[in-house]
């Protein structure tokens, strides 16, 4: 056990955990894209909400989160640890850049730092708000022939659901009835609000610079480097990680703001 220990204090060890780490937060961040893509379906929350539910209550989706908090944890003290030793080994700085050593990859940190930043800020508004806080429920009525939404309210804040989402449907008018807490509706108020817009919006440009270097380099790390595959990484470390999930994230905060315009 204690060479393993050793091992991952080692300074390749370190950097063998930034990789790691970094590409298990990347393969979370795909997923997390994909779940929120439905705040863009027009059926005023309820894919999104009922997702929400799926998210907090399978018991091997929380086990993966406490993972999730974890490598979050460690990749950030580690990250920070390594930037502080580069900058002691090399206190001058560098005279001038070349291709090895451009501006996103010697300021991983400063990137990394502002998505820190961005993540309290967005934990604390939705993660904290849905586990521990007052969130409203909303009542949507569907017609499961049409597929249509026939009805939908908002429930009185007294409302007596101890139950994150009740299902019911009646045989005779072919209705289905779903009570779940509104989690939609907090996205969409949060994001009339242009200062916190802009806040996830620049960070997503921060995220976009951290993850084009960061991607490629945790596959050279780990020794996965060989010129048949690189093109294909630098492909999918710059057109998804780079540029599709940041623009897709920040097109959330967009719309809603947009749409509260009118
Ligand atoms: C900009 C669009 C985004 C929206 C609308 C959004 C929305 C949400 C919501 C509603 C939650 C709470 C639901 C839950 O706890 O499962 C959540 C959790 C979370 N979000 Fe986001 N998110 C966005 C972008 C991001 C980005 C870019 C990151 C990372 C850099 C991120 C990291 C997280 C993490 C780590 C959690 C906690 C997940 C868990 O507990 O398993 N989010 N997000």
């Amino acid at each position: 056990m204690s060479w393993l220990l050793r091992f991952f204090s080692s300074s390749i060890g370190k950097k063998l955990i930034m990789a790691l780490t970094g590409l298990f937060l990347c393969s979370f961040l795909v997923v997390h894209m994909i779940g929120n893509t439905q705040l863009f379906y027009a059926d005023q929350g309820l894919a999104f909400n009922k997702y929400a539910v799926i998210m907090t209550s399978n018991p091997l989706i929380e086990i993966i989160s406490i993972g999730l908090y974890f490598f979050i944890l460690l990749h950030t003290v580690q990250g920070l640890l390594l930037a502080y030793k580069n900058r002691q080994a090399r206190p001058v700085g560098y005279a001038k850049f070349n291709n090895s050593s451009r501006w996103q990859s010697r300021n991983m940190a400063i990137l990394g730092t502002i998505i820190l930043v961005f993540l309290v800020v967005h934990m604390s508004r939705f993660w904290y708000q849905y586990r521990f806080d007052y969130v409203p429920y909303k009542k949507y009525v569907e017609n499961i022939q049409t597929g249509q939404m026939v009805s939908t309210q908002a429930m009185a804040e007294s409302y007596a659901v101890k139950r994150r989402i009740v299902e019911d449907l009646d045989e005779t008018t072919g209705h289905k009835v779903t009570i779940v807490r509104d989690l939609y509706k907090e996205v969409e108020v949060a994001f009339q609000n242009l200062p916190l817009v802009l806040l996830y919006v620049l960070s997503m440009v921060a995220l976009a610079y951290h993850l084009v270097h960061g991607f490629q380099s945790g596959f050279q790390t780990l020794g996965l480097n060989h010129p048949k595959y690189n093109p294909l990484v630098r492909w999918v470390g710059v057109g998804l990680f780079a540029i599709l999930i940041p623009a897709v994230f920040a097109a959330m905060p967009i719309y809603f703001y947009v749409k509260s315009l009118g």
